[in-house]
């Protein structure tokens, strides 16, 4: 059967990478977390005091950077590994939060993810979510879909997966940081946030996971169908 690209995009904690994931498992895709690529950067430039402000220092941290995902057994998800070393837990820590929406509007960390997104695309069968991902890493994608939440759904469901990882955070510091990052995301002048003319746009506010999957899954049958 044909396969295609699945561009995921939207804002933090709409439930994309869930989504993302269920759907790429459902039709044996491969699936890709792009924020968890920011996120691996940006803990290796807090691990190594790297200067956000200093582009040669950062252009020489990138040359050692190297990020790989790889299932894991016992999960049976994909973990995130920074220079081999698997840091799927460290990487979703507010600390990383904090951080990221910085380490990502900075031009050469983007030109050194993009690279490797758009090689990890080549052979298409691939769900990527992100933020630039229809509009910048794959302007060609078969399916375009951009994710939208309420700000307070948004912030629950970011307290519930911080707590099942033994994070107990408030909920007004969760709103402050989506906004902050909202904020960053859509106004930074490489590759903002923002919906591809030809994304479909699913408000998830009021459907459940099942749905939001369903939908996106039937898209593609569509998608593959029409071509
Ligand atoms: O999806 P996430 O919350 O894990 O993403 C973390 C951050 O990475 C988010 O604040 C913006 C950035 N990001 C990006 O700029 N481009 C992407 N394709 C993916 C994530």
């Amino acid at each position: 059967m044909k396969k295609i690209i699945v561009a995921i995009d939207g804002y933090s904690a709409c439930g994309k990478s869930s989504t993302a994931k269920n759907v790429a498992n459902i039709l044996k895709y491969n699936y890709i977390d792009t924020g968890a690529m920011y996120r691996a950067v940006t803990l290796y430039f807090l691990q190594n005091f790297v200067s956000l402000t200093n582009p040669i220092e950062i252009e020489n941290a990138l040359k050692e950077i190297e990020i790989e995902f790889r299932h894991n057994p016992k999960t049976q998800k994909s973990d995130t590994f920074l220079n081999g070393i698997n840091v799927e837990q460290e990487i979703r820590q507010m600390v990383v939060s904090d951080k990221v929406s910085e380490v990502s509007a900075i031009s050469s960390v983007r030109r050194f993810l993009v690279a490797q997104q758009q090689k990890m695309g080549r052979k298409k069968g691939i769900v990527m979510d992100g933020r630039d991902i229809g509009t910048v890493v794959f302007p060609d994608a078969e399916l375009k879909i951009f994710m939208t939440a309420e700000m307070i759904t948004r912030a629950k469901r970011r307290q519930d997966e911080l707590l099942e990882k033994g994070e107990m955070i408030d909920l007004e510091d969760i709103i402050e940081n989506l906004k902050k990052r909202d904020m960053i995301d859509t106004s930074r002048q490489d590759s903002p946030l923002k919906q591809a003319e030809d994304a479909f746009v699913i408000d998830t506010t009021n459907i459940t996971f099942e749905e939001q999957v369903e939908i996106i899954v039937e898209m593609i049958g569509s998608k593959i169908y029409e071509s």
